[in-house]
């Protein structure tokens, strides 16, 4: 019940809405709707009462509620449905527990996680309220070996969303890590289920260190938020619908155009590790290379010291 007043007093936004009107439509008493009403007043909305007028909401908390996001959402497919938690074990595992029945471009997001996973089998620190951690269920009709384009589309979306809301100098460092000023501020964690040759579903998740305050101590070298780079707050909602909008273009663009062009032009232009010399880190096992390009399906062209070139499909690599 309480979800479904925050839901009407979002579509009235700036207008009032009676506690009469609301109690003949949810069959409750107007007490009811009193108790819900101070219920989300408690979880930090501003919500003005006035004796004649009703209710009306002044602020949504900052939260990432769903009502708060589609109203400004500007995308036909991604985010059409928007699943939201104020805490979960990990969105990508939410989602893969619904994906099988949910619409493609179903996003799932949550204020916390309390078992955010990372790649290789890391562990995702996802405090409350700082981040964005989000998950997008895609059914696209690709092979299985394509799948990997995901994250280059999703690191290119966040690469241009970070730049245009905050204006920080974002880069890409392939595959799936995002860094500002040779920091990590987000990682993609790309999962898949399907057969050999059909994909029933892919789960996008991504992780952005958007207000971050602190790192622990062992991180604080190599992470840092949005937050702390600009010196002020993101708004996170603002990153997200652009997020959205962005994933959305380079997905459609690439669905329809069979090529990663639009993706490519930009983990090209805005590469961390392009021309660098790197490790690419094989188990125990580090190897110094130069990365000499990204091919037309992603791939990172590198030539080790002694002279051997690879074409990297993904794995670890270190600036
Ligand atoms: C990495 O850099 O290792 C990838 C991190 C991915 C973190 C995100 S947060 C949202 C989604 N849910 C998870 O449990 N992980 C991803």
């Amino acid at each position: 019940m309480k979800d479904k007043i925050l839901r009407e007093l979002y579509e009235k936004k700036g207008q009032y809405i009676s506690g009469e009107e609301l109690s003949e439509k949810y069959q409750v008493s107007r007490t009811a709707i009193w108790k819900h009403m101070n219920a989300l007043k408690k979880e930090g909305y501003v919500i003005e009462t006035t004796h004649k007028k009703g209710y009306k909401l002044i602020e949504s908390s900052g939260k990432l509620i769903p009502e708060a996001l589609k109203r400004d959402l500007n995308t036909v497919e991604i985010g059409n449905k928007i699943i939201y938690f104020d805490t979960i074990d990990s969105t990508n595992n939410y989602s893969k527990r619904i994906a099988k029945d949910a619409a493609h471009g179903t996003v799932i997001i949550s204020e916390e996680q309390s078992g955010g996973r990372g790649r290789l089998g890391r562990n995702w620190i996802s405090p409350k309220g700082e981040g964005i951690w989000m998950s997008i269920v895609l059914k696209p009709d690709i092979p299985p070996t394509e799948g990997m384009k995901m994250t280059q589309i999703a690191a290119a979306a966040v690469c241009n969303a970070i730049r245009g809301v905050t204006g920080l100098e974002a880069f890409i460092k392939w595959p799936n890590d995002l860094v500002v000023n040779g920091k990590k501020v987000c990682g993609i964690l790309t999962e898949m289920a399907g057969e050999l040759t059909r994909i029933d579903y892919l789960i996008v998740g991504i992780g952005i260190n958007a207000n971050n305050e602190s790192f622990l101590e062992e991180f604080q070298h190599i992470a840092t938020s949005l937050a702390k780079e600009k010196g002020e707050k993101v708004d996170r909602k603002t990153l997200i619908l652009h997020l959205l909008k962005e994933f959305e273009g380079l997905y459609e663009d690439y669905i329809n155009q069979g090529t990663l062009e639009k993706t490519l032009a930009i983990i090209r232009n805005y590469s961390a590790v392009l021309g660098k010399s790197i490790l690419v880190i094989r188990g125990e096992q580090q190897l110094k290379a130069t990365v000499l390009g990204i091919d037309e399906e992603g791939l990172l062209e590198v030539k080790y010291e002694d002279g051997k070139r690879e074409l990297l499909m993904s794995g670890e690599v270190s600036i």
